[in-house]
């Protein structure tokens, strides 16, 4: 199974990627782990949606060819990094094709603020909502993390392992549910229906 990592934070400390790499380390045995360089797409403009940049191509076969995607957000101003923001439009894009539908997606992210990137979250919801994403509704995982890492970033807070472990658990479950029941568009149903967003 191919799960795509979208990390909004692209900081050298980002403590989000620092996430990332913990979920890394304790990914099931069977779990193929991709992450795109969200910080070398260009800014989104409609004027490139006609012939669109290779970096873009590679976004949207990514995008495509995975089973499963989990967004990793820091909270900006009670909303997404625009970096996150910039690259969900661009795999949505062009009209008709975007990327995202039908994909079982799972969101969490972790801030030194007491919400835990509730605000991010709930906006990133909405945004894969409108997409056709399949979110997984729980375990809703809003991480107040202080001081969970080591100097060399490796995730030395039990509790927080804890909370990674039943989020990677929940997220195979809710992709294999899902399976299961022939809904949701993996890898091999993708490119069948032109859907939303409207241009
Ligand atoms: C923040 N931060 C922040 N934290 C929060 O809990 N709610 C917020 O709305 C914001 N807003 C905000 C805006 C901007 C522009 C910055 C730079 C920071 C603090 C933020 O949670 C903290 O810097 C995290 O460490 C960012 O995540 P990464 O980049 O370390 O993964």
């Amino acid at each position: 199974m191919k799960i795509l990592f979208f990390v909004g934070g692209i900081s050298r400390e980002s403590l989000n990627r620092k996430i990332f790499h913990a979920m890394a380390v304790m990914s099931p045995l069977d779990v193929e782990i991709a992450t795109f360089p969200i910080e070398e797409l260009p800014f989104f403009s409609q004027d490139q949606e006609k012939d669109l940049p290779s970096k873009v191509r590679e976004l949207k076969d990514a995008v495509e060819i995975a089973d499963g995607i989990v967004f990793i957000t820091p909270e900006y101003n009670r909303s997404i990094p625009g970096v996150l923001k910039n690259a969900i439009d661009w795999a949505s894009r062009p009209y008709g094709k975007n990327s995202f539908k039908g994909k079982m997606v799972a969101v969490l992210g972790a801030s030194p603020g007491n919400v835990g990137t509730f605000g991010a979250q709930n906006h990133l919801d909405a945004i894969l909502s409108y997409l056709e994403a399949m979110t997984m509704a729980q375990p809703e995982t809003y991480l107040k993390v202080g001081d969970a890492f080591d100097a060399q970033g490796e995730l030395t807070d039990p509790k927080l392992r804890e909370i990674l472990q039943l989020f990677w658990a929940s997220f195979m479950t809710w992709i294999e549910r899902h399976d299961a029941a022939g809904n949701g568009t993996h890898a091999r149903h993708m490119g069948e229906t032109p859907s939303a967003p409207l241009s």
